[in-house]
C-alpha cells in the first residue's frame, strides 16, 4: 500500500523491506505498522583507556569524521593515563502530579508523613528489583506554582539498577497515585518518569598534555572556546551537540534511548545554571596541560529494551565488555569527553572542514561514477584542489583517463 501510494519504485520498497540483523518478526513487534529498517553504520572507536582499562567503543552513527576524531582524542591522553570516571547510584525520578489541593502544603506534609507506606506500595511492584538491591530509595515533594494554580509533585528516586527504568518508574507511580488521591483529596493526572535525571549523574576527566595536542597554543584555543560557550548559548548548543555526536553513537549502538539521553543531556544543561551552558568543563593545570571534565545525566541499560533483543545492541554490549549499567554510562560520559576535545581541538586550530573532506570526496567520487580503482586518486586530487564537486570528480576521471 505504501508503494502503490507514494509511487515507489520495485527497488525503492526493496532496499526499505531489507531487515539486516533483524528478523521482520522482530521488527515487526518492536514498533507499529513496520515495512522495513533504516541502517545506520556502525563503527568501532578505538584507543580508549578508561579508569587504566582498554576498551573498544561501538558507535552507530551517520556522520563522518567522529568516530576517527573520537580514536584520536583517546589516542593523545594515554600519555596522562586515559580517562577517570565516577557515578551516582542509578536514581531515576518518577512524577505524580496532584492537581486541585486546597492546601498544597498541607497535603505535601501528609504525603511525607506517609513516605514507609508509598514506598513499600511501589516496591510491591517490582520484586525482582527489591531481591537485587534496587527500588525506591526516598521520595520528595514539590509545591509548584503554576498558570492553573499550585500543584503538588510528589518524586519516586528510584534506584534502577542496571535499567534505564522508564517501565518500573512509570509502573510505581500508576500504582501509587490513588494512595495519594486518597490522603490529599486532590486530583492525580500525571504518572510518568522524567528525564531530567539529576541523580543519575555519569563523570569523566582527562588530561591531554600539552605536547600531546599540538602545544600550549592548542590549550589555550580550547579554553578560549570553552569561555565561548560558557557565556553563549547560541554556542553551547553547538558545543554539547558535539558531545551529543560521541554519546548518542553509544546510545544507539547498545540500543538505548537516545531520545531520553539527549533529552536529559540538554536540559541538565540548563539546569546547572541560570542559563543553558556546556556540559564540559576545559581548564590549563599548573603544568600548562589540558584538563577535560565532564558530568552527565545518563540514563542508560543493559536489560530491557532494545538493548536486550536487538542482536546487534547486544554483540555492542559484549564489545565493550561492560558488566554494569554504570559502568556503560561511564564510558558514554568519557566518550562524550573524547568528542568534545576532538571538536574544540580542530575548531580551535585548522577548523573542521579539512578533516572532513576527503571522507567526503569519497562519497563525491562514487557518486560522480568514478571507478573503484580511480576513487583513490579522484579523491587524493580533489582534496588538493579544495575543489570537492561532482563536475570536478568527473572531469578530473577523464583526466586520468587521458593519460594527465
Ligand atoms: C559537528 O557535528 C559538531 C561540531 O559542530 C561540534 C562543535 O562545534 O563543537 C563540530
Amino acid at each position: 500500500m505504501v508503494k502503490e501510494f507514494s509511487g515507489l519504485t520495485d527497488e525503492e520498497a526493496a532496499i526499505i523491506s531489507r531487515t539486516g540483523a533483524l528478523e521482520m518478526e522482530q521488527v515487526d513487534r518492536m514498533i507499529e505498522n513496520v515495512i522495513g529498517t533504516m541502517p545506520v553504520p556502525f563503527g568501532v572507536a578505538t584507543n580508549f583507556m578508561i579508569n587504566g582499562k582498554d576498551y573498544l567503543i561501538p558507535m552507530a552513527i551517520e556522520e563522518p569524521s567522529v568516530v576517527a576524531a573520537a580514536s584520536n582524542a583517546a589516542r593523545m591522553t594515554r600519555a596522562a593515563g586515559g580517562f577517570v570516571t565516577s557515578s551516582t547510584e542509578p536514581i531515576m525520578i518518577g512524577q505524580i502530579q496532584l492537581v486541585d489541593v486546597k492546601d498544597p502544603f498541607g497535603a505535601k506534609m501528609t504525603i511525607l508523613q506517609h513516605k514507609e507506606e508509598i514506598i513499600s506500595m511501589c516496591n510491591e511492584k517490582d520484586p525482582i528489583l527489591i531481591k537485587l538491591g534496587g527500588g525506591v530509595r526516598d521520595i520528595e515533594v514539590r509545591v509548584i506554582d503554576t498558570m492553573n494554580g499550585a500543584m503538588v509533585i510528589t518524586h519516586l528516586l528510584v534506584n534502577t539498577l542496571d535499567a534505564m527504568g522508564a517501565n518500573a518508574v512509570n509502573t510505581m507511580a500508576e500504582a501509587v497515585a490513588p494512595f495519594l488521591e486518597e490522603v490529599t483529596g486532590g486530583r492525580v493526572y500525571l504518572r510518568i518518569i522524567s528525564n531530567l535525571a539529576v541523580l543519575r549523574l555519569a563523570r569523566a576527566k582527562a588530561v591531554w598534555k600539552k605536547e600531546e595536542i599540538g602545544g600550549e597554543d592548542v590549550v589555550d584555543g580550547i579554553v578560549e572556546a570553552y569561555a565561548f560557550a560558557a557565556a553563549d548559548p547560541f554556542r553551547a548548543t553547538t558545543h554539547n551537540k558535539g558531545i551529543m555526536n560521541g554519546i548518542s553513537a553509544v546510545v544507539l549502538a547498545t540500543g538505548n534511548d537516545t531520545r531520553a539521553v539527549e533529552a536529559g543531556a540538554h536540559a541538565y544543561a540548563a539546569y546547572i545554571s541560570d542559563h543553558y551552558g556546556p556540559l564540559t568543563s576545559w581548564e590549563k593545570n599548573a603544568d600548562g596541560d589540558l584538563v577535560g571534565t565532564i558530568e552527565i545525566p545518563l540514563a542508560v541499560g543493559l536489560i530491557g529494551g532494545a538493548t536486550a533483543v536487538h542482536p546487534t545492541a547486544k554483540a555492542a554490549v559484549r564489545i565493550l565488555g561492560v558488566k554494569t549499567a554504570k559502568e556503560l554510562a561511564e564510558i558514554m560520559a568519557s566518550v562524550g569527553l573524547a568528542q568534545n576535545f576532538g571538536a574544540l581541538r580542530a575548531l580551535a586550530t585548522e577548523g573542521i572542514q579539512r578533516g572532513h573532506m576527503s571522507l567526503h570526496a569519497r562519497n563525491v567520487a562514487v557518486m560522480a561514477g568514478v571507478p573503484k580503482d580511480m576513487v583513490d586518486e579522484v579523491v587524493k586530487r580533489m582534496v588538493a584542489e579544495r575543489k570537492v564537486r561532482m563536475d570536478r570528480a568527473k572531469d578530473i576521471l577523464s583526466e586520468i583517463q587521458k593519460g594527465n
